[in-house]
């Protein structure tokens, strides 16, 4: 089976991904919707912008009432974004540029609009009742805590048809699978091995914590869950070496580093504790909120590899955080009400940083640089806006801007037809900010992402080595150092809006040169005596850390 380069089975630790929806990013023929024909003939640009792993939300047929995380059907297309041969030949195109692809795979729950839950309320004898979990109380289970706070008042709904209550973590309408049945964990293998067979090169696993449910604990994390994954990641090593399982594990360090076992589980999980502490950091001027995370989860398995990111799909998560940190969430990031959802904040990425360049680019300058692959959701390397009042998560993913044409260049259909209209606040507009007008400006930030990513991929410290955060004599520096084989780079952000003074004991590395490497400029030898420097406001710097061979 063709799937990319195996040669370098720890290749995601170098990968830059690039999440998109195939709803969102290009559509082929007209009808106002994204399709697998136009993601294939937009396969250049994203060659062009460096990125190396595509990650696709859920395409699968589906009612769409969560965007396709409630899927109808695991082993067939979504009509409206083409067929499995279209998506065949995406990947196929894809791996021609060197560009691996992953899926999102939903694990705990379907649509209730799916041919198991339809059969499983049907009548009490049928085969798929056991699929689904079933209670004739809504009592039980009640120390699980509710997920869509926004929207759901219980996990349990009751069903008319079947005459029970039945158990689901999200959305009432997406029924959690029986994972308890050895049918349901056979099946759900059966659609990974599906997937896998038309070559793709791993899968972005939806919602893992929640897939076994225990009366009287919080039925997250639970010793099965983790079996059954592991289970899971054996098939992969020993049916399809070389492909990954990514976990969307939103869970504090010490749960979520569990999901590594002991590099016999997932390859990779997103930070979820990391990401808003990014955040956290620039809006209280101060390192600490990342150091601190940093410091707790830098010690994971060889094998295994944080995905840090900035923004996705879903609202800014702000689940792992504790009640202070929150608060200064809320005052500096959602200062309208209609920018808050369930526990989070739903804005894109430029609008978070009050589309400040500066700011924008410290944010991504610590994306690249802290351990793990970065990932980039679609239109982020644009500066894309988006639009609070669309309702659920909608506001961020309208459609890629392509160019100031038509519907951004993203669709030829009426305006009316689109699945969700484009962005036309006079800020972000589509007819500025799109992949046409900020080719064309040398130094657009989509010409500065590609130059970052550029910079990023000369040095293997980014994706695999070591940290150490230094100790800054001003606490509005983070500065750290990543160290791999005979790479050494030092990292330095000033948090603070206005111009800061500090000194760096480097004394360790006296009598080398620090390269800065966006110019590949050189910089005074370090000496045993604290190194100083100076920043203004929100910038950063990467320095090459070189032996002085003049000497
Ligand atoms: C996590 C996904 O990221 C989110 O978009 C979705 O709503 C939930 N899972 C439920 O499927």
């Amino acid at each position: 089976m063709e799937a990319g380069n195996k040669s370098d089975n720890f290749w995601y630790k170098d990968v830059v991904f690039y999440e998109l929806h195939v709803r969102t990013f290009c559509d082929s023929n007209g009808d106002g919707v994204g399709d697998f024909k136009g993601l294939t003939t937009k396969l250049d640009y994203l060659q062009w912008l460096d990125v190396d792993c595509i990650w696709l939300l859920p395409f699968y047929p589906s009612p769409l009432k969560d965007d396709g995380y409630d899927v109808s059907d695991f082993y067939s297309i979504h009509p409206d974004l083409g067929t499995i041969e279209d998506f065949r030949v995406f990947v196929h195109e894809a791996h021609k540029r060197g560009i691996k692809v992953i899926v999102d795979l939903v694990f705990n729950h379907v649509s209730s609009e799916h041919s198991w839950f339809k059969e499983a309320r049907s009548h009490p004898e049928s085969q798929k009742k056991s699929w689904f979990i079933w209670s004739d109380t809504n009592k039980k289970n009640i120390s699980a805590r509710i997920i869509f706070s926004d929207t759901e008042k219980s996990n349990w709904a009751w069903d008319d048809e079947a005459k029970a209550y039945y158990w689901h973590r999200f959305y009432g309408y997406q029924p959690d699978l029986n994972y308890d049945n050895p049918e349901v964990r056979e099946e759900m293998k059966n659609v990974m091995r599906f997937w896998l067979d038309t070559g793709i090169d791993g899968f972005r696993c939806d919602a893992v914590p929640y897939i076994f449910d225990r009366d009287g604990t919080s039925s997250e994390n639970l010793p099965e869950t983790h079996l059954f994954f592991r289970e899971g990641r054996k098939m992969l090593d020993e049916e399809y070496p070389g492909r990954i399982l990514l976990a969307e594990v939103n869970q504090w360090p010490t749960e979520a580093i569990s999901y590594f076992g002991n590099g016999d589980e997932f390859h990779m999980l997103f930070n979820f504790p990391l990401m808003p502490r990014i955040f956290i950091a620039l809006a209280k001027e101060h390192y600490q909120p990342v150091a601190d995370i940093i410091n707790q989860t830098k010690s994971i398995p060889e094998a295994c590899q944080w995905a840090i990111f900035l923004r996705n799909h879903d609202e800014l998560t702000l689940e792992m955080t504790n009640d202070e940190e929150r608060d200064v969430m809320w005052r500096e990031y959602a200062k309208h009400p209609k920018m808050r959802f369930n526990l989070g904040i739903r804005r894109r990425l430029a609008p978070l940083a009050d589309n400040d360049r500066l700011r924008i680019e410290l944010l991504y300058g610590l994306l690249f640089s802290l351990p793990g692959s970065p990932l980039i959701y679609y239109g982020d390397e644009l500066g894309m806006g988006d639009n609070i009042f669309l309702g659920d998560r909608n506001g961020v993913r309208t459609p890629m801007q392509w160019s100031p044409d038509k519907n951004a260049g993203f669709s030829s259909a009426d305006s009316e037809q689109l699945y969700l209209p484009v962005i036309t606040n006079p800020n972000y507009h589509y007819e500025a900010i799109n992949v046409y007008a900020e080719k064309r400006l040398p130094y657009s930030l989509l010409n500065w992402m590609k130059n970052v990513i550029g910079i990023r991929k000369q040095k293997k410290a980014f994706g695999r080595g070591y940290i150490e955060i230094l100790k800054p004599s001003n606490t509005k520096i983070l500065a750290f150092i990543r160290e791999y084989d005979d790479e050494r780079i030092l990292c330095i952000f000033n948090l603070s809006r206005h111009a800061q003074y500090f000194e760096l004991n480097l004394g360790q590395y006296a009598g080398m040169i620090p390269v800065e490497m966006f110019g590949n400029t050189n910089f005074p030898a370090i000496k045993k005596e604290p190194y100083s420097f100076t920043l203004t406001g929100h910038r950063f710097m990467w320095f090459e850390l070189r032996k002085n061979t003049s000497v």
